[in-house]
């Protein structure tokens, strides 16, 4: 299944890749930051496809269509194009996202990071891996020596839930901050040891199935912002190497409302 997971994952970034830097259309959702391309449509138009083609019974919950409920115990959870502001720009850094659960469980976690063609995944008590190298968190536990990292919502005009001050705390607090705009690649880059975390105020589950597999199969934990355990519905989300994770939690508090 993996597998087949990953392949699918691939032939969806084909499909993106054959838009990349040419001409797309581009439409606005709610508001003129919050996009969608004929490269979201085609990536989750190929994904649907193959899974139709090999999983006709299972449900599918993807970004930018109605919720295709099949009645079964396994759904797929789906980020066509996690990064469509950068991929519109023509910045590199954009991915896949596919996530599968059974229940309230992740069974199987993939991204597929187009330009760098580098797949990450996750198998349910398996290990994570990049290319077929195991994944393993950071080990650092200063937060003055740590890179993190997180993102904004598109609604941030209307309901900032603090993202700025939480920023801004976290620039005092650690080495240094970054901002990639694929929250897919931020949980993978957690995974890596890249990062040693990742938060940010409001995600949907289709940022989150596959990565906080990924994070947690490579030794990480991930809760929401008072440290509590959390399914990929959860909105804000803190994933980390595990040890800076309390202190973390500690800077996050200051601003719950
Ligand atoms: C967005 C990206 C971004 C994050 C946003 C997401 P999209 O997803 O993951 O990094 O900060 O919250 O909505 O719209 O490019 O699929
Ligand atoms: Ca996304
Ligand atoms: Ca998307």
């Amino acid at each position: 299944m993996l597998e087949k997971i990953i392949e699918i994952a691939k032939e969806a970034g084909g499909e993106i890749a054959r838009f990349y830097k040419g001409n797309f259309a581009i439409e606005f959702k709610t508001n003129k930051s919050d996009l969608v391309t004929a490269a979201d449509k085609a990536s989750e138009k190929k994904i649907i496809e193959l899974i139709e083609k090999d999983f006709p019974e299972h449900n599918i919950l993807t970004e930018e269509r109605e919720f295709v409920n099949k009645h079964s115990d396994y759904t797929w959870v789906i980020d066509p194009l996690d990064g469509t502001t950068n991929f519109a720009h023509g910045l590199p850094i954009f991915s896949v996202s596919i996530g599968v659960t059974r229940g309230n469980e992740t069974l199987f976690g993939t991204v597929y990071d187009v330009t760098r063609d580098k797949v990450y995944y996750a198998e349910k008590g398996a290990g994570a891996f990049e290319n077929g190298k195991q994944l393993r968190v950071s080990s650092n536990g200063d937060l003055e020596q740590s890179l993190l990292v997180t993102g904004f919502p598109y609604n941030i005009r209307q309901n900032p839930m603090h993202a700025i001050e939480r920023f801004n705390a976290f620039l005092f607090e650690s080495r240094a901050v970054r901002r990639l705009g694929s929250a897919a690649l931020d949980f993978c880059y957690v995974a890596s040891g890249i990062f040693d975390g990742f938060w940010e105020v409001s995600l949907n589950p289709w940022d989150i199935c596959a990565g906080k597999l990924i994070v947690e199969e490579a030794g990480g934990k991930v809760t929401n912002f008072n440290g509590e355990e959390i399914d990929i519905y959860s909105k804000p989300i803190l994933a980390t190497n595990g040890i800076v994770h309390e202190k973390m939690v500690r800077i996050l508090q200051r601003f719950n409302d």
